[in-house]
């Protein structure tokens, strides 16, 4: 890809899970990828001795506008951002207390916002093109019963809109990737009673693992494959958000044998000539 190959791709939230996969992908396609964590260890274990420029940064802190203007001073110009990193806690409404409200929206909202901001700032200022990934959620638009972490996510998803219409005339697209259930820390899934419930509410029959959702974001990064696209919103969740089964009483997504019956009846129709 062109528009990868040699240019700086900012990851954050890069030492796990999606965004490891993420960093690795665009590091694969010739990015110089900046893989920015808060845990130096899953860091270094993930791309220790590499080439991939690691550095460890609370995204959660004060000043994420700061950071962004060290690592463009140290770094150079980032044409490709993904704002990969992304928290939940497991309280509902009552639970939820203050700080862990902050913390969520600080790292989801707060922390990409203004990174975001003072990259697009410098990028408008040097008239250089972009291409920017938001990872939101499909609880963007969909019930979690983690009330902060879908708000903090339908704000991503709104931020996506407002950027990607106000930018794009300056040649900086803004485009967002929605996960469904995807393998990670974030999201550990395991075991026969969680196979058979994926089975039974993700039309593909499987979960998501990291790579599925990479490839898409570095689809929408490049100019050749998504040059024309801006502030779209693509779901890579298998299909997971095209039905509302999710719930004991679901419907099981067993492959539909009349379906079958009937694709075989029409292929023999037309090797018959008929
Ligand atoms: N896994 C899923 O099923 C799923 C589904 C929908 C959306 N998502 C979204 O995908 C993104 C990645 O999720 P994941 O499942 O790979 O998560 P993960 O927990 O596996 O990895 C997240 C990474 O972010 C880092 N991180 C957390 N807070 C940070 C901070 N304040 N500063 C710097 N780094 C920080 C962690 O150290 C970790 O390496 C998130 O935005 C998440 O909301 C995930």
């Amino acid at each position: 890809m062109d528009s990868i190959a040699g240019r700086t791709a900012l990851v954050t939230g890069a030492a796990r899970g999606i965004g490891q996969a993420i960093a690795e992908f665009l590091h694969e396609a010739g990015a110089r990828v900046i893989a920015v964590d808060r845990d130096e260890q899953a860091l270094r274990y993930s791309f220790g001795g590499g080439s991939v420029v690691t550095l460890c940064a609370d995204l959660s802190g004060p000043n994420p506008g700061e950071l962004a203007a060290d690592i463009w001073r140290d770094h150079g110009p980032i044409e490709l951002l993904v704002n990969n990193v992304g928290i939940s806690t497991e309280d509902g409404f009552l639970e939820l207390g203050e700080s862990d409200f902050d913390l969520v929206f600080n790292t989801n909202l707060r922390g990409p916002w203004f990174l975001t901001k003072e990259i697009v700032r410098r990028l408008l200022a040097e008239e250089r093109h972009g291409s920017i990934v938001f990872v939101s959620s499909l609880h963007d638009t969909r019930v979690r019963r983690r009330p902060h972490y879908s708000a903090s996510k339908a704000g991503v998803a709104a931020l996506v809109r407002e950027l990607a219409h106000e930018l794009a005339p300056h040649g900086i697209r803004v485009n967002a990737v929605s996960p469904g259930i995807v393998r990670t820390n974030h999201n550990p899934i395991d075991g026969p009673e969680v196979d058979a419930y994926v089975k039974r509410v993700v039309p593909m029959r499987r979960v998501g693992e990291p790579p599925d959702v990479a490839k898409v974001v570095a689809a929408l990064l490049s100019e050749e494959w998504a040059g024309y696209v801006t502030g779209a919103n693509v779901p890579v969740d298998g299909g997971l958000a095209l039905h509302t089964w999710v719930g004991p009483q679901a419907a099981p997504l067993e492959r539909h044998p009349g379906l079958l019956g009937r694709a075989r009846r029409l292929a023999q129709r037309q090797r018959n000539g008929r």
